[in-house]
This record gives structure tokens, sequence and C-alpha cells, in this order.
């Protein structure tokens, strides 16, 4: 999510960096980059994606923080370790930088807890694949400012992309409708009542979705869907527990798209 949310801000002209700890993933993170703005490059003739590559950066360090007006966290969705990175972050860059995360069902009021200035958190939830999606869920924290909203809608406008404001609740607006499809699609395959093409083609076609349930869980990743139905279980009930189906295929290793195999083969 990291490498596809600084395309769409390469893409409209702005410097971006990439903080990557695992130094490993450097050179993936650029090339990532460089094959998205290339696809978008066929649809969009003004972008240059030379130019565009000159003005991103991967490091394990983090700028020099005057450089640096908005901070969207895109690391792993577990909340003690998104709360100690927001608090790292909080003594990095002054009061003026915003601070965001692309959390999916995390309580942005609970990230922003770590903060001692939690009116400029918020969350900016993109989505799958980023460059071509065209919705941006701001998630508006207890503590976050009416003019940090203002501020994040201006950003998502600026990225081309749309946004909804959703109050802080539990897999706000996208992630619980989307987690109430997805896991019904997996107890369905469970059960036996149609292949996973067929479940998929009745929403495509059926009901226009651009890409069935299934696909898009092997797209989001497997193990990222269960944790979200993990946590809201936990906060809306029994309805979101993980069907059998999905806890065995992540203890399988078998995470979608990113692990080649999931309801498809990739
Ligand atoms: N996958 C999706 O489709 C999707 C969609 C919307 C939002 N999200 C959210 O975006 C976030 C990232 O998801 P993802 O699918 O890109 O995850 P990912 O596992 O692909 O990437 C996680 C990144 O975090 C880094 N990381 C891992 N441990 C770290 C640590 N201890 N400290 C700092 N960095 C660390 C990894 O090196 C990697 O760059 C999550 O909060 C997820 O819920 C994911």
């Amino acid at each position: 999510m990291g490498a596809g949310i600084a395309v769409s801000f390469l893409a409209v002209g702005d410097t971006v960096m990439v903080v990557e700890m695992n130094e490993g993933a450097h050179a993936t993170v650029a090339d990532d980059a460089k094959d998205s703005l290339t696809r978008l490059a066929r649809r969009n003739t003004s972008l240059d994606v030379d130019e565009a590559m000159n003005r991103l950066s991967v490091s394990s360090e983090h700028p020099a923080p005057d450089d640096v007006v908005l901070v969207i966290e895109a690391i792993p969705e577990d909340l003690g370790l998104k709360q100690r990175v927001f608090a790292q972050l909080e003594t990095h860059y002054g009061p003026s930088t915003m601070l965001a995360s692309n959390t999916s069902s995390l309580p942005i009021s609970g990230v922003a807890s770590a903060l001692d200035h939690p009116d400029r958190c918020l969350g900016l939830h993109f989505f799958n694949p980023v460059p071509i999606s065209s919705l941006v869920e701001i998630v508006v924290g207890e503590a976050t400012a009416d003019e940090r909203v203002a501020e994040a809608q201006s950003w998502v406008e600026h990225v081309g992309k749309t946004p909804i404001v959703v109050k802080d609740s539990p897999g706000f607006a996208s992630s619980r409708l989307g987690l109430v499809l997805g896991l019904e699609a997996i107890r369905m395959l469970e059960s036996g009542v149609a292949s996973a093409e067929d479940i998929d083609t009745a929403m495509e076609l059926g009901y226009r979705h651009p890409m069935g349930p299934l696909k898009l869980t092997d797209l989001v990743g497997l193990d990222v869907r269960l944790s979200i139905a993990e946590h809201l279980a936990s906060e809306l009930g029994d309805r979101f527990e993980p069907p059998a189906l999905l806890r065995q295929m992540v203890e399988d290793g078998k995470l979608g798209k990113k692990s080649g195999q999931g309801f498809y083969s990739w």
C-alpha cells in the first residue's frame, strides 16, 4: 500500500519519500513504483515516468522534518505497533505536519492516543490498487481538529480521488461493509454453494461490482482480511467471526496475490 500511495502523489507532481525499514525491500519499492507509473502513463500521456521517479526516494531514515507536510503510515495492522511508530513520528516531525494512518479498521483515536497533539492525526484509508482506485476514506478521531479534516479533503482531491468523511468506528464505512460480503462469499465457498469464479461472477455481472469478493480478498491479502475480521468480531460481534476456511488458508500461507495462491492462482 505504501508504494501505491507514493505513486498517487508522484503522479500529480509531488516529492515523496518512502520510509522502508527493511533495506532489502528498497529496490522492490522503486521497481513497483516505476511499473505502476509506467502503467499510469499509458492513460495519462503527460506523465513523464523518469521525471516522476526523480521525485521519489526510498530510505530507512526519516527525511528532515521541515521538508515534510504530510506523513501517511502504512505498516502492519497492529494497534500497539502503530502507537509506537506514531509516538516516534511525533518526536521527529513538528506540529504542522499532518500524521495520517492508512489503517483499514483500527480505531484512529487509539492510534492517536500515543500522541501529545492528537488533533493533527486522522485516518487516510486508501484502496487497493491505490493508483487507479478513486476513493479515500477520511477517518475522524475524537481529537482530530476540524481544519485537519478540511486539509485532508484537499489532499485527497489533489491526488484526483474522492474523499468520504467517516466517524471513527469499527471498520469505518468501507471495511465494515466490504467484510460482510467477503466473509459471506468465503462461507459460501466453504459450504459448496458455487465455485470461487461463479461467486465472483454473481457480483460482477449481477451487481456490477468491478471485482468479485473472493478476487478482491486475494488482492487485499487473506492475512490482512483475517486481522480485520478478528478486530470487527471483537468489536461488533459474531457476524464478523472469520470462517474456518480463511483461517486455514492463512495458516497454509495461501495469502492471495502476494503469495501466488489464494482463492485463485496468481
Ligand atoms: N492490503 C490492502 O489492500 C490494504 C488496503 C487498505 C489499507 N490497508 C492497510 O495498510 C496497512 C499496510 O498494509 P499492507 O497490505 O501494505 O501491508 P504489507 O505487509 O504489505 O506492508 C507493511 C509494511 O510495513 C513494514 N513494516 C513491517 N513491520 C514494521 C515495523 N515493525 N516497523 C515499521 N515498518 C514495518 C514492512 O516493511 C512493509 O513495508 C495496514 O494498516 C492495512 O490494514 C491495506
